[in-house]
């Protein structure tokens, strides 16, 4: 063969090979054999082996998965991927209704169309094709940037890799979500246990871990499919499309896979009958659903009614409540938590609550266990809602055989032995040393939303603890590169990125930093609240309770908290040390600093060593504003890796470009 015929060839067997991998995995009806489809398959492979010149990227050979990634590279979304506001009641759902027609300022009896659609319980995506090929795949992220999964995504047998169609849109980027079928799920955890591996709680995760996978040979293993639901952008195509509906049914003509089970209603009393249909039949479907999607079905009323910064005023999710399930305590086990309580958690009997394996739920305390009446060996009801943690209902009494027994809290502290003391409605270990104490403070002190030290998973923080390296939380600026390789599972590699990531976390919001000493009570919000009033440590250590209780809210219990927190000696000299070794506020006030930035504009682009949202903070309280969009009247871009079309905007507007670091240096100023 000529090299022309041999790349018409390929061509045609790119080309068949799709189509007939569109029947089998989105239309679920073949026309061939696999036989057929296989041998089409080999003799595919076997002419790009012995022609690489004419290698693509997107050939439907490399659905086993091509070359495996170090990391994923990080894609700024051009249009940001939003979440939707929820909903759990039939009146919410009503309501929402209602709020619609008062936005559109339409009659209340007028009908909307709406278009129900399942919600599925995985993990959602961003495809973007240019004239009609798979050209960029990236996961939700934040929803400003996400990762680049394309090579992943192209394992992904019911995605298509080239749009069916004649004349392809020029440019398409689809949402839709990325699943696991039940059963593919419970062979993924059969096969892990068999491996000694951590099962995944729950599809989602699954998914998710699938999808992630750094060799796509490993994703193409999985089952994974996608369904498509949202059409964000299309453009080169003659017809308009005018509704959700419309935008579906032209998904589903490019080849996407769309649910079956969407469906266009008259009104939202039909919509309401629908989530009845769908909850009912929801333990029948090979996929995991965990509500409905309301959308306005018409463009013309979405454009209307617009966004909030969040979330569409045209969609709503709705959840469908808790399921239960019922199983039997096998036990009644002790944790100590970070502030010392210890907490009663129920070791169950394994069992599937809606396609999640729940084997532990909390008990939260000795009146709870006494309210519930709730004995070890008792069989019980326990129920999921959605994220939140497992819970047990109530005991089946009828059950109960003689062979019960009575919880009680232990005298001992299971982690230290110490003595255990009633505090109010909790027990608490007395021993303020407690490893587990420790353990806890020093996981919540890297946490992302205090120091946002990256990279300290529990088993290293267990290490540290128990090595008897850090004795207290200020031990963590100890740590160097040699000290961390001392810990098992740390390489080269993870104790640079440590070390680095700990000098990082030196410069850090005031609030940030009241929130991860962990005072009791004290939350996200509260040391908000607290470094707004307070200008620097100093006053607040010295703070009196009624001044503390003078800042709309914060009430007596926090106020307690706060001034017995600073009149420990041992708080204050961790205080001292963390300092010593470095650690400043880069929004601390001084009149000075924050004139130099008050009244200038930020806009970012591209990757930064910590979210935005981080740097916004910063700048507005120090009365810069952050902007979303570039213009010519913008002041600063700040440039981070892998810069979006925003840099080159700028340049031609002529607008001060800055990186990362010459942000902090304006800031610290
Ligand atoms: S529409 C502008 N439709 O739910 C937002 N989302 O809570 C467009 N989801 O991030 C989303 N099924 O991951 C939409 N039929 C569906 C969905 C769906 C599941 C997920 C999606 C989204 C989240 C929002």
């Amino acid at each position: 063969m000529r090299d022309g015929e041999i790349k018409r060839r390929i061509e045609e067997l790119r080309k068949q090979i799709n189509y007939h991998n569109y029947r089998y995995y989105v239309l679920d009806d073949p026309i061939i054999s696999d036989s057929e489809f296989d041998s089409m398959l080999e003799e595919l492979k076997r002419l790009e082996q012995e022609n690489p010149q004419f290698f693509d990227e997107n050939s439907p050979t490399l659905r086993v998965g091509g070359v495996a990634l170090n990391k994923f590279e990080k894609v700024e979304h051009d249009i940001p991927m939003l979440s939707l506001d929820d909903g759990f009641s039939d009146s919410d759902i009503e309501e929402f209704d209602k709020k619609v027609k008062r936005f559109l300022k339409l009659p209340a009896d007028k009908d909307i169309e709406y278009f129900v659609e399942p919600k599925f319980d995985g993990l959602s995506v961003c495809l973007i094709y240019k004239n009609g090929t798979l050209h960029l795949a990236s996961t939700r992220g934040d929803g400003h940037v996400g990762e680049n999964v394309t090579q992943n995504v192209r394992t992904i047998r019911n995605i298509p890799l080239d749009i069916i169609s004649d004349n392809p849109p020029s440019y398409l980027d689809v949402q839709g979500e990325i699943l696991l079928s039940k059963d593919e799920f419970e062979r993924i955890n059969k096969e892990r246990l068999n491996k000694g591996e951590p099962v995944f709680a729950n599809p989602r995760n699954a998914a998710a871990g699938s999808l992630r996978q750094l060799d796509p040979k490993e994703t193409a293993k999985r089952k994974l499919a996608m369904f498509a639901y949202y059409l964000r952008k299309i453009e080169g195509i003659s017809e308009k499309i005018n509704s959700q509906h419309e935008a579906v049914y032209s998904l589903k003509s490019f080849g996407f896979a769309t649910s079956t089970l969407n469906k266009l209603c008259k009104n939202i009393e039909e919509a309401i009958d629908h989530k009845k249909h769908l909850e009912k039949i929801r333990d029948e479907l090979p996929y995991e659903l965990d509500g409905v999607v309301i959308k306005v079905d018409s463009f013309d009323l979405q454009d209307r009614l617009g966004f909030t910064t969040k979330s569409p005023r045209w969609a709503v999710a709705f959840k469908f409540p808790a399921q239960q399930a019922t199983t039997k305590i096998l036990d009644i086990e002790v944790n100590v938590g970070r502030t010392g309580i210890l907490t009663p958690v129920a070791i169950l009997e394994p069992v599937n609550i809606g396609g999640v394996v729940v084997s532990r739920a909390s008990l939260h305390t000795v009146d709870e266990i006494e309210k519930k009446d709730i004995m070890i060996g008792d069989n019980v009801f326990v129920q999921r809602a959605g994220d939140v943690i497992p819970e047990v209902v109530k005991p089946i009494k009828d059950l109960r055989d003689g062979t019960q027994k009575r919880f009680e809290m232990p005298k001992k502290c299971p982690v230290c032995g110490s003595h255990v003391a009633k505090d109010g409605a909790y027990y608490r270990c007395t021993n303020i040393n407690c490893p587990k104490v420790l353990k806890e403070s020093v996981k919540h002190f890297v946490s992302r939303k205090a120091m946002n030290i990256d990279g300290f998973g529990s088993k290293i923080i267990e290490q540290l603890v128990d090595k008897g390296i850090v004795k207290d939380v200020s031990d963590i600026y100890k740590l160097n590169k040699s000290t961390l390789l001392q810990l098992d599972r740390v390489g080269e590699k993870l104790a640079e990125n440590l070390e680095a990531a700990i000098h990082r976390s030196k410069g850090i919001t005031f609030a940030k930093f009241i929130y991860a000493l962990g005072i009791r009570h004290v939350g996200e919000y509260v040391a908000k609240l607290l470094a707004e009033r307070f200008n620097n440590l100093n006053s607040l250590q010295n703070a009196t309770k009624e001044k503390l209780l003078s800042i709309d809210g914060v009430g007596e219990e926090i106020a307690d908290s706060i001034v017995s927190f600073f009149n420990e000696k041992r708080n204050l000299e961790t205080i001292d040390r963390i300092l010593g070794f470095g650690v400043y506020f880069i929004d601390s006030k001084s009149p000075a600093k924050e004139s130099k930035i008050k009244d200038k504009s930020f806009l970012f682009t591209g990757i930064l060593s910590k979210p935005r949202e981080f740097f916004k903070e910063i700048i507005e309280s120090k009365g810069g504003l952050v902007r979303n969009s570039i213009s010519k009247k913008l002041d600063y871009l700040v440039v981070g890796d892998n810069p979006g079309s925003k840099l080159k905007k700028a340049q031609e507007f002529n607008i001060k470009i800055i990186t990362e670091q010459e942000l902090v240096e304006l800031l610290e100023g």
